[in-house]
């Protein structure tokens, strides 16, 4: 089979990690790096290949077939048109971008171009992801009536090392951890209609927050709560709880539950809840705890996969530049409620 040409621009926390899985691929091969901080050249010695401080020179050198675009939220925008006005598939991490001009310049610079755009929410690409979507939409919990999420834990002091990690727009949990939520939601409950929030920066005073609160309603109608804090030490995050990045200290806790009419399921250990003998239902009758078996697989290894699929025609993007954006728009709505003290519709955020 023919490698795809990749590279990464910006070889931060997570770029690394893609540039890692390229060359671990056997569908592609990792045939260059750009970052504009000079000292990431030693990360390019590590894995051997060229470094460049510019994405114009990168392309023009190695002329990839797609890229990774790693870099801070804020600057997705501006390096997706350079990849796309010399016709680049790109790969870009969550979220698409940090406000919606800048998303909405990726989708149209896109279609102008002709280029494919796969956005990173790579937990859609998890196999227990996959298995809760069609848990929900074969009915196995009857009709959804609510979801519940914790992701609370504790980022190490030195995360805040990094400047745009503080600030706004771009840094902060909301749209740099639940913006992945958000987006898991969408794609296993359905579109989401209203946001109501609160958020604290009590804990370490930033100018981002540190913890919220959101209220949720679906247009199924099914309601949802997130509570979300990243300076806490707590063992229910969906990083701690799947083990999906090694790198996390896994707990084997759940965090997130699924309520239907006729089962709920508790997440992601795969606990489906519901009534041992079905004719008979109601607080007092006993329950059977059915463990849902799911065989586990590296979501950012098989996005990878995809996005060599999409490179070559084979696959539609999973997530594309305006699934994405519905998904910032959530995000965003959550920001903006929580600005406002008022119920936002993500449809409609910035409106006011
Ligand atoms: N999918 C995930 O689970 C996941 C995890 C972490 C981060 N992310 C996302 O990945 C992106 C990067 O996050 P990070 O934590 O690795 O950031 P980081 O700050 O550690 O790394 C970003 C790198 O990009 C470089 N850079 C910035 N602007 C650039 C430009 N115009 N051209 C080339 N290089 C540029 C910086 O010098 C830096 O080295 C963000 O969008 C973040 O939300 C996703």
């Amino acid at each position: 089979m023919k490698q795809e040409r990749l590279a990464v621009i910006g070889v931060g926390l997570i770029g690394v990690r893609h540039a890692e899985l390229i060359r671990a691929h056997e569908q592609c091969a990792l045939v260059g790096l750009c970052d504009v901080d000079p000292n990431r050249r030693a990360v390019a010695e590590r894995f051997g290949v060229p470094f460049y401080a510019s994405v114009e020179e990168l392309i023009e050198r190695k002329q990839p077939s797609g890229v990774v675009i790693a870099t801070s939220n804020d600057t997705h925008a501006a390096v997706a048109e350079i990849c796309a006005r010399r016709s680049v598939d790109v790969l870009i991490e969550k979220p698409i971008a940090s406000t919606l001009e800048q998303a909405q310049r990726i989708v149209h610079t896109a279609q102008e171009c002709g280029i494919q755009v796969l956005v990173g929410h790579h937990r859609r690409h998890n196999p227990l992801v996959q298995k809760v979507r069609e848990l929900i939409g074969d009915g196995s919990l009857g009709r959804l009536i609510g979801v519940s999420i914790l992701w609370v834990l504790l980022k190490p002091d030195d995360y805040f090392d990094v400047g745009w990690r503080r600030e706004r727009p771009g840094g902060g949990p909301v749209l740099i951890n639940l913006i992945h939520e958000l987006d898991s939601l969408r794609f296993l409950c359905g579109e989401i209609t209203e946001v109501y929030a609160r958020t604290s920066s009590a804990v370490r005073g930033y100018a981002v927050e540190d913890s919220v609160s959101i209220a949720l309603h679906f247009a199924s109608g099914a309601l949802g709560t997130v509570l979300a804090s990243d300076a806490t030490p707590a063992p229910w995050s969906y990083e701690a709880t799947t083990g999906e990045n090694p790198a996390y200290f896994r707990t084997h806790e759940n965090c997130y539950t699924f309520l239907g009419t006729a089962a709920s399921l508790a997440f992601p250990r795969m606990e489906l809840w519901r009534y041992a003998d079905g004719s008979r239902q109601g607080w007092k009758e006993p329950m059977e705890r059915l463990a849902v078996a799911v065989a586990g697989a590296d979501p950012l290894t098989r996005q990878l996969t995809h996005f060599c699929r999409v490179i070559r025609g084979e696959e539609t993007p999973l997530v594309d530049a305006q699934d994405a954006t519905k998904s910032l728009a959530v995000a965003l709505a959550v920001q903006e409620s929580a600005r406002t003290g008022l119920p936002v519709n993500p449809a409609m955020v910035g409106a006011r």
